[in-house]
Protein backbone atom coordinates (compact mmCIF):
# COMPACT_ATOMS: atom_id res chain seq x y z
CA UNK A 1 0.00 0.00 0.00
CA UNK A 2 1.39 3.33 -1.30
CA UNK A 3 1.38 5.92 1.79
CA UNK A 4 0.47 9.39 0.79
CA UNK A 5 3.85 10.58 1.83
CA UNK A 6 4.98 8.08 -1.27
CA UNK A 7 2.92 9.35 -3.24
CA UNK A 8 4.08 12.93 -2.52
CA UNK A 9 7.41 12.23 -2.90
CA UNK A 10 7.81 10.28 -6.26
CA UNK A 11 9.69 12.21 -8.76
CA UNK A 12 7.14 13.20 -11.91
CA UNK A 13 3.44 14.60 -11.09
CA UNK A 14 0.42 12.17 -10.48
CA UNK A 15 -3.21 12.24 -11.39
CA UNK A 16 -6.07 13.42 -8.89
CA UNK A 17 -9.26 12.05 -10.37
CA UNK A 18 -11.25 15.44 -9.22
CA UNK A 19 -14.89 14.64 -7.37
CA UNK A 20 -14.05 11.24 -9.79
CA UNK A 21 -13.84 11.96 -13.19
CA UNK A 22 -15.97 15.07 -13.13
CA UNK A 23 -15.94 15.36 -17.14
CA UNK A 24 -17.03 12.40 -17.91
CA UNK A 25 -19.52 11.19 -15.77
CA UNK A 26 -22.03 12.98 -12.78
CA UNK A 27 -19.58 14.68 -10.25
CA UNK A 28 -18.76 13.11 -7.18
CA UNK A 29 -21.55 9.79 -8.07
CA UNK A 30 -20.23 6.28 -7.96
CA UNK A 31 -19.70 5.95 -11.65
CA UNK A 32 -17.28 9.14 -11.81
CA UNK A 33 -15.67 7.50 -9.13
CA UNK A 34 -15.62 4.03 -10.82
CA UNK A 35 -14.17 5.78 -14.37
CA UNK A 36 -11.47 7.26 -12.52
CA UNK A 37 -10.66 3.41 -11.03
CA UNK A 38 -11.04 2.05 -14.61
CA UNK A 39 -8.32 4.90 -15.96
CA UNK A 40 -5.99 3.84 -13.22
CA UNK A 41 -5.48 7.18 -11.20
CA UNK A 42 -3.53 6.93 -8.07
CA UNK A 43 -5.90 8.99 -6.39
CA UNK A 44 -9.07 10.17 -6.50
CA UNK A 45 -11.19 13.46 -4.68
CA UNK A 46 -14.01 13.97 -3.23
CA UNK A 47 -16.38 16.43 -1.18
CA UNK A 48 -18.54 15.77 1.77
CA UNK A 49 -20.84 17.16 3.85
CA UNK A 50 -23.58 15.85 6.58
CA UNK A 51 -26.99 14.84 5.95
CA UNK A 52 -29.51 16.03 8.73
CA UNK A 53 -27.43 18.19 11.38
CA UNK A 54 -30.04 17.43 13.96
CA UNK A 55 -30.15 13.90 13.37
CA UNK A 56 -28.51 11.58 16.37
CA UNK A 57 -26.35 9.61 13.82
CA UNK A 58 -24.71 11.71 11.81
CA UNK A 59 -23.68 10.67 7.72
CA UNK A 60 -21.51 12.09 5.71
CA UNK A 61 -22.56 12.13 1.97
CA UNK A 62 -20.42 13.28 -1.45
CA UNK A 63 -21.67 16.08 -2.67
CA UNK A 64 -19.42 18.86 -3.51
CA UNK A 65 -22.16 22.56 -2.77
CA UNK A 66 -24.27 22.96 0.07
CA UNK A 67 -27.09 23.26 -2.12
CA UNK A 68 -29.32 20.55 -3.54
CA UNK A 69 -30.13 22.05 -6.63
CA UNK A 70 -27.16 22.44 -9.15
CA UNK A 71 -26.26 18.88 -9.09
CA UNK A 72 -28.77 16.92 -8.41
CA UNK A 73 -33.07 17.53 -8.59
CA UNK A 74 -33.63 18.64 -5.06
CA UNK A 75 -33.84 22.28 -3.40
CA UNK A 76 -32.71 23.74 -0.54
CA UNK A 77 -29.56 22.34 2.00
CA UNK A 78 -28.00 18.99 1.87
CA UNK A 79 -27.67 19.75 5.53
CA UNK A 80 -31.62 20.11 6.06
CA UNK A 81 -32.43 17.00 4.32
CA UNK A 82 -31.93 13.21 6.15
CA UNK A 83 -29.64 10.54 4.63
CA UNK A 84 -33.74 8.29 3.14
CA UNK A 85 -34.14 12.23 1.31
CA UNK A 86 -30.97 12.63 -0.15
CA UNK A 87 -30.63 9.17 -1.44
CA UNK A 88 -34.21 9.64 -3.38
CA UNK A 89 -32.28 12.11 -5.63
CA UNK A 90 -31.12 11.79 -8.60
CA UNK A 91 -27.76 13.20 -8.57
CA UNK A 92 -27.55 12.65 -12.68
CA UNK A 93 -27.96 10.20 -15.14
CA UNK A 94 -29.32 8.38 -12.43
CA UNK A 95 -26.92 8.17 -9.97
CA UNK A 96 -27.27 8.44 -6.56
CA UNK A 97 -25.62 10.65 -3.76
CA UNK A 98 -23.07 8.02 -2.55
CA UNK A 99 -22.08 7.89 1.18
CA UNK A 100 -18.32 8.56 2.39
CA UNK A 101 -18.65 4.82 3.17
CA UNK A 102 -19.76 3.41 -0.62
CA UNK A 103 -17.06 5.65 -2.22
CA UNK A 104 -14.39 3.35 0.16
CA UNK A 105 -15.88 0.37 -0.15
CA UNK A 106 -16.04 1.06 -4.09
CA UNK A 107 -12.29 1.95 -3.60
CA UNK A 108 -11.73 -1.62 -1.21
CA UNK A 109 -13.32 -3.63 -4.04
CA UNK A 110 -11.01 -2.03 -6.59
CA UNK A 111 -8.23 -3.05 -4.72
CA UNK A 112 -9.55 -6.75 -4.20
CA UNK A 113 -10.22 -7.31 -8.21
CA UNK A 114 -6.99 -5.46 -9.27
CA UNK A 115 -4.42 -4.98 -6.76
CA UNK A 116 -4.19 -1.54 -6.91
CA UNK A 117 -4.64 0.63 -4.03
CA UNK A 118 -5.97 4.33 -5.07
CA UNK A 119 -5.52 6.65 -2.43
CA UNK A 120 -8.58 9.36 -1.01
CA UNK A 121 -8.65 12.90 -0.36
CA UNK A 122 -11.42 13.75 1.16
CA UNK A 123 -11.67 17.50 0.81
CA UNK A 124 -14.09 18.54 3.74
CA UNK A 125 -16.72 21.00 2.56
CA UNK A 126 -19.60 21.20 4.92
CA UNK A 127 -19.68 22.32 8.83
CA UNK A 128 -19.00 19.78 10.97
CA UNK A 129 -17.25 17.63 8.29
CA UNK A 130 -13.63 17.78 10.24
CA UNK A 131 -15.10 15.73 13.87
CA UNK A 132 -17.18 13.19 11.70
CA UNK A 133 -14.50 12.40 9.30
CA UNK A 134 -11.91 11.60 12.30
CA UNK A 135 -14.34 9.76 14.27
CA UNK A 136 -15.52 7.82 10.79
CA UNK A 137 -11.67 6.91 9.48
CA UNK A 138 -10.89 5.54 13.00
CA UNK A 139 -13.15 2.78 12.60
CA UNK A 140 -11.91 2.22 8.77
CA UNK A 141 -9.03 -0.21 8.05
CA UNK A 142 -6.20 1.44 7.37
CA UNK A 143 -6.04 3.83 3.58
CA UNK A 144 -4.09 5.84 2.54
CA UNK A 145 -6.13 8.97 2.98
CA UNK A 146 -5.17 12.67 3.00
CA UNK A 147 -7.92 14.95 4.00
CA UNK A 148 -7.80 18.85 3.27
CA UNK A 149 -10.21 21.78 3.44
CA UNK A 150 -10.22 25.69 2.85
CA UNK A 151 -11.75 26.52 6.17
CA UNK A 152 -8.55 25.49 8.07
CA UNK A 153 -10.39 25.57 11.51
CA UNK A 154 -12.22 22.47 10.08
CA UNK A 155 -9.16 20.56 9.52
CA UNK A 156 -8.53 22.08 13.47
CA UNK A 157 -11.18 20.04 14.48
CA UNK A 158 -10.14 17.10 12.98
CA UNK A 159 -6.80 17.27 14.22
CA UNK A 160 -8.32 17.49 17.42
CA UNK A 161 -9.04 13.92 16.94
CA UNK A 162 -6.72 12.47 14.48
CA UNK A 163 -2.94 13.66 14.50
CA UNK A 164 -2.01 11.16 12.05
CA UNK A 165 -3.91 11.02 8.74
CA UNK A 166 -2.43 13.76 6.57
CA UNK A 167 -3.93 16.38 5.82
CA UNK A 168 -3.01 19.16 2.90
CA UNK A 169 -4.60 23.06 3.64
CA UNK A 170 -6.22 24.03 0.62
CA UNK A 171 -5.80 27.78 -0.58
CA UNK A 172 -7.84 29.65 -3.42
CA UNK A 173 -5.95 33.00 -3.20
CA UNK A 174 -2.60 34.21 -1.74
CA UNK A 175 -1.95 34.31 1.57
CA UNK A 176 0.58 35.87 3.72
CA UNK A 177 0.70 33.30 6.35
CA UNK A 178 0.20 29.96 3.99
CA UNK A 179 3.78 28.72 5.22
CA UNK A 180 2.45 28.99 8.81
CA UNK A 181 -1.12 27.51 8.19
CA UNK A 182 0.49 24.82 6.62
CA UNK A 183 3.25 24.27 9.19
CA UNK A 184 0.56 24.85 12.27
CA UNK A 185 -1.77 21.95 11.13
CA UNK A 186 1.35 19.74 10.30
CA UNK A 187 0.30 19.60 6.96
CA UNK A 188 1.86 16.91 4.17
CA UNK A 189 1.43 19.22 1.66
CA UNK A 190 -0.48 22.23 -0.16
CA UNK A 191 -3.46 21.92 -2.71
CA UNK A 192 -3.80 25.50 -4.66
CA UNK A 193 -5.79 26.93 -7.47
CA UNK A 194 -4.12 26.64 -10.69
CA UNK A 195 -3.79 30.66 -11.14
CA UNK A 196 -1.94 30.47 -7.52
CA UNK A 197 0.63 28.11 -8.63
CA UNK A 198 3.56 30.38 -10.27
CA UNK A 199 7.21 28.97 -10.11
CA UNK A 200 8.49 31.20 -6.68
CA UNK A 201 5.23 29.53 -5.33
CA UNK A 202 5.60 25.96 -6.51
CA UNK A 203 9.39 25.96 -5.36
CA UNK A 204 9.04 28.25 -1.70
CA UNK A 205 6.71 25.57 -0.67
CA UNK A 206 8.12 22.50 -2.11
CA UNK A 207 11.57 23.46 -0.39
CA UNK A 208 9.76 23.87 2.79
CA UNK A 209 8.60 20.69 2.59
CA UNK A 210 5.13 21.06 1.54
CA UNK A 211 4.74 19.68 -1.79
CA UNK A 212 2.03 21.25 -4.24
CA UNK A 213 -1.00 20.07 -5.69
CA UNK A 214 -3.01 21.84 -7.94
CA UNK A 215 -6.75 22.53 -8.81
CA UNK A 216 -8.55 21.79 -11.46
CA UNK A 217 -6.12 21.03 -15.13
CA UNK A 218 -8.10 19.30 -18.10
CA UNK A 219 -5.55 20.90 -20.54
CA UNK A 220 -2.80 18.15 -21.17
CA UNK A 221 -0.50 21.12 -22.12
CA UNK A 222 -1.22 23.19 -18.97
CA UNK A 223 -0.50 20.02 -16.66
CA UNK A 224 3.05 19.33 -19.07
CA UNK A 225 3.87 22.96 -17.87
CA UNK A 226 2.86 22.37 -14.07
CA UNK A 227 4.91 18.72 -14.12
CA UNK A 228 7.73 21.28 -15.20
CA UNK A 229 7.13 23.37 -12.16
CA UNK A 230 7.63 20.76 -9.80
CA UNK A 231 4.19 20.28 -8.98
CA UNK A 232 3.19 17.11 -7.75
CA UNK A 233 -0.44 16.41 -7.81
CA UNK A 234 -3.04 17.52 -10.77
CA UNK A 235 -6.59 17.93 -10.28
CA UNK A 236 -8.56 17.17 -12.64
CA UNK A 237 -12.13 16.20 -14.26
CA UNK A 238 -10.40 14.64 -17.36
CA UNK A 239 -7.94 12.07 -16.30
CA UNK A 240 -8.35 9.89 -19.60
CA UNK A 241 -6.11 12.81 -21.04
CA UNK A 242 -3.97 14.15 -18.28
CA UNK A 243 -2.91 10.34 -16.99
CA UNK A 244 -1.14 9.50 -20.79
CA UNK A 245 0.30 13.16 -21.53
CA UNK A 246 1.83 13.46 -18.08
CA UNK A 247 3.27 9.62 -18.68
CA UNK A 248 4.65 10.24 -21.59
O1 LIG B 1 -9.55 19.74 -3.59
C1 LIG B 1 -9.30 20.37 -4.79
C2 LIG B 1 -10.55 21.00 -5.35
O2 LIG B 1 -11.59 20.06 -5.32
C3 LIG B 1 -10.96 22.24 -4.59
O3 LIG B 1 -12.00 22.93 -5.17
O4 LIG B 1 -14.35 23.60 -5.41
O5 LIG B 1 -13.48 21.70 -6.73
O6 LIG B 1 -13.85 21.46 -4.29
P1 LIG B 1 -13.48 22.40 -5.42
MG1 LIG C 1 -13.14 19.45 -3.97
Amino acid sequence: MCAISDLLSTPGSFVIGHRGAAGLAPENTLPSFQRALDLRCPMIELDVHLADLRAKEKQLVVIHDKKLSRTTNGKGLVSDHSLAELRSLDAGEGALIPTLAEVFSLLQSHERRFGQTVALNIELKGEGTGIEVAQWLAKMPSWPVVVSAFNHDELRSFRTLDASTPVATLFDKYRKDWLETARSLKAVGVNVSLKLARQAMVEEMSEAGFPVCVYTVNDPGVALQLKARGVKGIFTDRPDLLIPALSA
